[in-house]
Parts: C-alpha cells; structure tokens; sequence
C-alpha cells in the first residue's frame, strides 16, 4: 500500500484524501490541528517555530502539498498579504528541508499553485502555461510560490504543479457566494461582467491529483481548469436560469465592490480565458466540462 502525505486539511485535501483511501492508498495529513481531526492519521507542523513531525513521511511515496492561507478569507492587509504568502513559501521550504535532510526519495511532489499566476486582468487572450506571470499582487505570490515548489526537482523528484482553478464543491464558501444572493433574489453581475471565471468541479481536481500520482511520466506545470470558457454575465445568467430566478438587477459596480472588499476584489472583478489543453493531451479527462452539470450536481438536494 503506497503512503502519501498531504499538507492541510482543507476543501481540497478532504476530498483528494477520501478519493485516495478509496482507492486503497494509505494517506497522513500535516497539519496546524492534528486534534480537530480525529478520524484521519494526523501529523503536526509549525510553521513558526519550524517543527514538523518527521514521522509523518515514514513509507510516504508522494507529497501533495495543498497548505496556504486562504486568498478569498479576509481583507488583503499588509499583515494577510505577508501570510498569503509565507504559508506557501516557508511551508515548501520546510518540506524540502526535511526531506532533503532525511534522504526521503520521493516518487513524486504534487502541488497547488493558481491562475492568478497570470495575472487579475480581463484580456481576449487565452493563458497558457508558458505565459510570463502577472505583476500584481497575486500573479508575484504565485510566481515565488512555484519558485519555491520547483526546488524538489533540484532532488530529482517528479515534480507537478497544478494552477488551478475556482474550485467549485457544495456547501464550499466559492460556490455559496455565487448562488446565496440568486437564492435570496438578489443576484447581478458583477463589474462589468466580460471577466472570465475559469473553474474546476471539486471530483475533477481529486481526480486530477490521483491522475498525477498515477501516471509516472507526468511532470512541469499544468492549468487545472475546466474546459469551459465563460464569463461572468454567462456565470450568473446559468445560476439564474438554474434556481428559476430573475436575473434583473443592473450589475454590481466594480468601485462598490472595491469598497467592500478592498484589493480582493480584484479576483471577482477581473479574469481571463486559462487554457487546460495540455493536461488534456496527457490523458486527463474531466467529468464536469460543462457548467450545467456542475450546478445539477452541485445543487442536488441542497
Ligand atoms: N479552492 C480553490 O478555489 C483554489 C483555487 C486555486 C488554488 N487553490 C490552492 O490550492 C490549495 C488548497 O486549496 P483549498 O481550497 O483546499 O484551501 P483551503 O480550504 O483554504 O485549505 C488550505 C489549508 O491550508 C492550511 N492553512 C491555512 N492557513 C494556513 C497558514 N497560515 N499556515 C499554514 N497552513 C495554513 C489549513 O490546513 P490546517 O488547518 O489543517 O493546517 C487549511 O485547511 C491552496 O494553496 C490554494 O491556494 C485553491
């Protein structure tokens, strides 16, 4: 039975995780809260002070590394900005260091980064994973992130980089925050609403990470983003459409939006077509291409 490790107990981890021990693999999680988590093989880590369980990697083949500080949770201060950040970039160095240190020989290193790597900017163009990255703040975060995450090659150690998508999941906070005020007969637009939101479904990115443990000869940096290119008039016309609601409203100001959430809110305001074709012509297939089926799924006895 092959042993991975995964870093953080979040949206993605809890739903990789269970894929994977259906699949029959054994997983430990690091995490900040081993005791929150009495079900799972839980292992601690500080990043602070530095320490980390080195038992966590005992037999562990792969790491998927999943940790960071949410981007969408608050205000971008100073201060949040900083974590944002760290909580990628330590994180990592940590890994390394104690992988390095303990000669752990690693299959492979599997790891998040994001389409705000290119850049918050609503543009005709299609991003690819050759595109250079964005010089605003997400587009810099991604860029030292992925810097960091690419020293597990310097160990000879498959290394995968998934820039992935809004993940779309049930009672998940990105989901609810598009369908809550459709719901509440409140929903618009938002800005100008020809910003592109390029999303992934919640299985699809499991599978997609069991896809990249699995297939050996998968290595460098993909997008993981549905083959769907809508905008976000088309995003909120579809929720509409779906709750039955009336999509009436004129769109929310974009300045009102910045009032509200401050630099943040560039990620609703702002985005441009990902492309996934090259993840695509190394055998992934996605079940959720089409955003119809996503609400279907996602909105099932909800
Ligand atoms: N979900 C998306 O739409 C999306 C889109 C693009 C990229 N990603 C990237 O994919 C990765 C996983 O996403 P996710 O949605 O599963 O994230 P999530 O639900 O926010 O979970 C991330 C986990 O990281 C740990 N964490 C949070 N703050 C931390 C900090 N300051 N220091 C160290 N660890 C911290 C927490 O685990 P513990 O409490 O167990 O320590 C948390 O549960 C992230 O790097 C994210 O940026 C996600």
């Amino acid at each position: 039975m092959e042993t991975i490790l995964i870093t953080g107990i979040g949206l993605i981890a809890k739903a990789t995780g269970k894929l994977l021990s259906l699949k029959g693999y054994n997983v430990h999680y690091l995490t900040r809260n081993p005791n929150r988590h009495p079900a799972l093989k839980t292992f601690k880590w500080n990043l602070s002070s530095k320490e980390i369980d080195v038992s966590a990697f005992k037999d562990v083949t792969t790491i998927i590394h999943l940790a960071g500080a949410n981007i969408g949770e608050s205000r971008w201060t100073k201060k949040r900005k900083e974590e944002i950040l760290k909580s990628r970039t330590v994180s990592t160095q940590l890994l390394y260091d104690t992988v390095k240190a303990n000669n752990i020989a690693l299959d492979a290193f599997v790891a998040a980064s994001a389409i705000g790597y290119y850049g918050a900017i609503t543009t005709g163009k299609i991003f690819e994973e050759n595109d250079t990255p964005g010089s605003d703040f997400l587009g810099k975060t991604c860029q030292s992130w992925e810097q960091t995450l690419n020293q597990f090659t310097l160990l000879n150690t498959r290394t995968v980089i998934l820039r992935t998508g809004v993940v779309l999941a049930k009672n998940e906070s990105a989901f609810q925050k598009l369908i809550k005020p459709f719901q509440n007969n409140v929903g618009a637009s938002l800005g100008s609403g020809k910003q592109y939101m390029p999303w992934i479904h919640i299985n699809d990115i499991a599978n997609l990470y069991l896809f990249c443990i699995q297939n050996k000869s998968i290595s460098g940096i993909f997008n993981a983003v549905a083959p769907s290119y809508m905008d976000n008039r088309e995003i909120t016309e579809a929720i509409s459409r779906k709750l039955n609601k009336k999509n009436w409203l004129p769109n929310i100001p974009s300045t009102l939006l910045y009032l509200l959430f401050g630099e943040m809110s560039k990620i609703l305001t702002a985005g441009s077509r990902i492309c996934p074709k090259k993840i695509i012509k190394e055998g992934f297939k996605f079940k959720y291409k089409n955003f119809d089926r996503v609400l279907d799924n996602l909105l099932e006895n909800n």
